[in-house]
């Protein structure tokens, strides 16, 4: 089994390196791979206006700075750097409760009408691990004035465009960094038709845009996302298939990652950890972990594997090690 960390396709490492020879570069003028990038993630999400960034954190800072007293999250499964981000600009971070990370619509109508947030901001998958029922959680929101901020750096290209869809979020931010979905090793963006947003936030988007390279490699990666992003979902659900016999969360949900119940979570993820021998970097976390789930459990990351690792062979070999790995133990 030879097991491999995501990374960008040949294709996007030939596109950043003509970016970074091109000779057309004028310092201070606008670069035409800016409006390339920008053109084709406004095109995937839907959103007419798209600002590409140096990281997905700085599209969150970004997109944090057009808003004053109170942002909610989910209280589990959602991103620490919502509220880190938020604690940064002074801005109140308050949760609503979930089952595991999966919002329920009408929990959070309560929870918005008692606690007045300006924005949620939550993530495409709970945890990575389960879908979000993003379009009802779009219309709460909508219809109380409270700015939907999507963060799909896991679900861009997303099949029958249940997530990461312009028409069910405000605003769309995502990471292009590594191991995400569209992985260019660096970079990140916003889109929304709110041009509000992005107007508010001009000065601290001057401060925090991409260089032309990155934007390269996001115009060339993001045509990748829909493969990219099927092939993970199906390899999670082959691989939850193949441990049936454990206790797995949110096992009938899609996702793109696989989390398993531990009464040691410590214990496996370091023995799983020597037992797959990734190259290039790791897939597994602990929990409890406020970015996946507040339980004991350890979750395998197939969305961290190179999509050309994701064969049935590979599969079956990653969920002997964890059996093998569990009976041991
Ligand atoms: C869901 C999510 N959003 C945002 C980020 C931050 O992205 P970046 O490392 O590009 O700042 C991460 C990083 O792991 C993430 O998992």
């Amino acid at each position: 089994m030879k097991l491999v960390f995501r990374r960008p396709s040949k294709a996007t490492r030939e596109a950043m390196c003509k970016s970074a020879l091109n000779i057309r570069h004028v310092p201070g003028s606008r670069y035409e791979e800016v409006s390339a990038a920008e053109e084709i993630v406004s095109k995937t999400t839907g959103h007419e206006y798209a600002k590409i960034v140096g990281s997905g954190n700085s599209a969150i800072l970004a997109v944090m700075s057009s808003f004053k007293e109170r942002i909610m999250v989910p209280d589990q499964g959602g991103w620490s750097g919502f509220r880190k981000m938020a604690d940064f600009k002074s801005i109140e971070t308050v949760e609503v409760p979930t089952n595991m990370g999966i919002i329920n619509p009408d929990v959070l109508s309560e929870h918005v009408k008692f606690q007045n947030p300006e924005a949620f901001f939550i993530t495409s998958f709970a945890g990575y691990m389960a879908e979000q029922p993003v379009k009802e959680i779009y219309e709460v929101c909508d219809d109380n004035g409270v700015v939907l901020v999507e963060d799909a750096s896991g679900s861009i290209g997303y099949p029958e465009k249940m997530l990461a869809n312009g028409n069910h979020a405000h605003v769309i931010i995502a990471s292009t960094g590594s191991p995400k979905t569209v992985n260019v090793g660096s970079g990140g963006f916003i889109t929304t038709n709110n041009k509000k947003i992005l107007y508010s936030s001009n000065y601290i988007l001057k401060s925090l845009k991409a260089d032309p390279v990155t934007c390269a490699g996001i115009a060339e990666e993001i045509k990748n996302a829909p493969e990219i992003v099927s092939k993970t979902l199906k390899s999670c659900k082959i691989l939850k298939e193949k441990l049936s016999e454990l206790k797995i969360y949110h096992r009938d949900k899609r996702g793109i990652n696989v989390c398993i119940a531990s009464d040691d979570p410590k214990k496996l993820g370091y023995e799983l950890r020597h037992g797959f021998d990734v190259d290039g970097g790791g897939i597994v976390t602990v929990c409890p972990r406020y970015d996946r789930l507040k339980e004991k459990a350890v979750c395998v990351e197939m969305k961290n594997l190179d999509v050309d690792c994701l064969n049935n062979e590979n599969i079956t070999k990653i969920s002997e090690i964890i059996l093998e790995t569990l009976r041991s133990s």
